[in-house]
């Protein structure tokens, strides 16, 4: 666990996260950050509490003393968000003290209640404020389905640091450096991608909630803007309310200037025509993404497509339909609400297709609105004939895309 300084009275405790499944799902592979903020005045308070995921505070409690905070003398915990990554130490925090208050949204209320038997909530509304003392001021706002409906903001009015729990967060382990003005190039481009795979794993499926929300952080101007999952970011909090937006243009079919191919093959008929589109992603000088399903970890499949303005879909058919690694694969993000992709699909089969009726079944199902260019399907190995029209819809999906894309 590291202790930074954010401000006069206001650090920050943050630790590294491996080798979990994140929400028991995602596959992380480069970890995750905990973020968690004190703020002291005259009171004290803790916004969103951090342990380690066994559940041990210890830790914590060590590095509170170590910048000169006894636990003891914390007088409120703001939940801004009930998920247990943010709350999970709050039983544990009861062990130790029996007199704290803890101030959150009406929903989370309930849920604080539910989870861990706590009552000695108070509960805030919009624009409502906490005076800690010696000019630390708290006002907090509801930002609820981002991404659960409890969620809030706590903004601190003295320096303008708006903790914003998740939102704003991104995957992806922190090294040395914590606010947006140390990172370095590579480590810009490292959390450019693990915001996308945070955004599309954990949150897409709200994008209409955090589109308000990002509304809400916009008019509060912030100087600061201090998530609960990765970078501070103190020079440009612009940016990554800029990200944010673009991100949520990806949930829509927008995308970066990417093809991904997400396949499958049972024998390498179907390969053989992956092998040719690469070929001419290639001699067009389009960058491409490979998915063979299913040795992709869900969280990258979901992250990769997400960011794609294109995607094309080489699946065989598999007893009557859609080869299954893919056909789950579909599923998932069409229950992750990324709509409005444009795509192409080519398949092998061998006595009977199907695939094709389960895949419109899969769109329409999830209501995924995705634009497709005319399947190629082709009994047994791809034909000199199918490799003709897979070419022309693979140069018309480049075509397509061109005013969908969003860097
Ligand atoms: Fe970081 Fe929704 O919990």
């Amino acid at each position: 666990m590291k202790k930074i300084r954010i401000a006069d009275g206001i650090h920050m405790l943050t630790m590294n996260v491996e080798d979990i499944l994140f929400e028991g799902i995602w596959e992380i592979a480069n970890g995750v950050t905990l973020n968690s903020f004190i703020v002291q005045g005259e009171k004290t308070a803790i916004i969103d509490g951090v342990i380690n995921w066994d559940g041990i505070p210890e830790t914590l409690y060590r590095n509170l003393e170590e910048i000169g905070v006894d636990p003891n003398d914390i007088d409120y915990l703001i939940v801004n968000h009930m998920e247990p990554d943010h709350s999970g130490w709050i039983s544990n925090f009861r062990k130790i003290k029996e007199d704290f208050t803890i101030i959150c949204t009406d929903k989370a209320a309930k849920m604080v209640s539910s989870f861990y038997g706590e009552d000695k909530i108070r509960v805030v509304k919009e624009g409502d404020t906490l005076d800690l003392g010696k000019g630390k001021v708290l006002s907090f706002h509801p930002v609820p389905n981002v991404h659960w409906p409890d969620t809030m903001y706590t903004f601190e009015t003295s320096t303008k640091t708006l903790f914003s729990c998740d939102m704003f967060g991104t995957f992806g382990r922190m090294g040395e450096h914590f606010f947006d003005d140390e990172l370095t190039d590579e480590e810009m481009e490292f959390f450019e991608f693990e915001g996308i795979r945070y955004y599309s794993n954990v949150m897409t499926t709200f994008t209409p909630s955090l589109r308000k929300a990002l509304e809400k952080a916009r008019q509060l101007n912030a100087s600061i803007i201090a998530p609960g999952h990765g970078p501070v970011y103190r020079k440009n909090p612009n940016k990554i309310m800029d990200d944010y937006y673009r991100f949520s243009q990806y949930a829509d079919g927008k995308g970066k200037n990417e093809v991904t191919i997400l396949w499958g093959s049972m024998y390498g008929m179907t390969k053989k025509a992956v092998d040719f589109v690469e070929g001419i992603l290639k001699r067009e000088g389009v960058k491409y993404n490979k998915l063979q399903m299913p040795l992709e970890s869900d969280s990258e499949m979901v992250a990769t497509v997400f960011k794609s303005a294109a995607v094309i879909i080489a699946a065989p058919t598999y007893e009557y339909k859609l080869f299954p690694p893919v056909a789950a694969a579909l599923d998932e993000i069409g229950r992750k609400r990324i709509t409005g992709k444009t795509a192409f699909r080519f398949g092998s089969y061998g006595w009977s297709g199907g695939a094709e009726k389960e895949l419109k079944e899969i769109i329409e199902r999830n209501n995924m609105k995705w634009d497709f260019i005319d399947s190629v399907e082709f009994e047994g190995a791809p034909k000199e004939g199918h490799l003709e029209k897979i070419e022309k819809a693979v140069l018309k999906l480049i075509e397509k895309i061109k005013d969908k894309i969003v860097e």
